[in-house]
């Protein structure tokens, strides 16, 4: 049985249809219920839905085998995981975004909002750059309209969130996207299965591009 954590939502839904593409149907996942795991024994498949961010966190600890999520997690958290394929799905950028007027004074200790705390801190450690991070969960565009911060670290997709909030980007970090990743004893044990599951879906993101 090769156990996969799928991210819920949008994201997760067109993964699961590289897996069922791949042969790895399980028709139940469809049924509209809150159920959050499902399987098809005969596939030797079983899926769990659960919170993007806690992909990582399923996949190193083994309750998953395998799991996708995103860049900026495995940038974040470093999770002791296999990173084995780039799906070319949720493609995003993380990026520093602060007000239109937004002029950076090298004198002073640049005031920081992120979840993004160890991106962050990387990204302004590379250039020498004195920061104060201030650690947000959500909503993080209104830390500098409000004074909190000065610039912000966050995930920028459409830039919609950006623009409606008078905020514009001023450096890109990173460029994002989904990810396929394995825990480390599963890929030992069940190498050839996961192997299996991964060319198949190595050939349908080649064939997208
Ligand atoms: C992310 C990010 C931005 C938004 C950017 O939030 O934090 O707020 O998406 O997308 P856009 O450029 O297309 O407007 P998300 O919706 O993932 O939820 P979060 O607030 O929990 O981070």
């Amino acid at each position: 049985m090769i156990n996969v954590a799928l991210p819920k939502g949008r994201l997760g839904e067109k993964v699961y249809a590289m897996f069922e593409r791949a042969g790895y149907e399980c028709p139940s996942i469809k049924e509209n219920n809150r159920k959050l795991i499902f399987e098809n024994a005969d596939k030797g498949i079983r899926y769990f839905w659960v919170k993007p961010s806690d992909v990582s966190i399923y996949v190193e600890r083994g309750a998953a085998d395998i799991g996708v999520c995103g860049k900026d997690i495995l940038l974040e958290y470093s999770p002791d995981v296999y990173e084995l394929l780039d799906l070319n799905l949720g493609k995003c950028r993380m990026a520093v975004a602060a007000k239109r007027d937004f002029y950076d004074d090298n004198q002073k200790t640049l005031k920081v909002a992120t979840k993004f705390v160890n991106i962050a801190r990387g990204f302004y450690a590379s250039k020498c750059r004195d920061i104060d991070i201030i650690k947000l969960n959500g909503s993080i565009e209104i830390a500098p309209i409000l004074g909190l911060s000065d610039v912000i670290v966050d995930i920028v997709e459409t830039g919609t969130t950006l623009k409606e909030n008078n905020l514009e980007v001023v450096e890109t970090i990173v460029p994002i996207s989904a990810r396929l990743v394995a825990n480390k004893a599963s890929f030992k044990f069940k190498t050839e299965e996961i192997e299996k599951i991964v060319e198949s879906i190595r050939e349908q993101v080649e064939n997208n591009d």
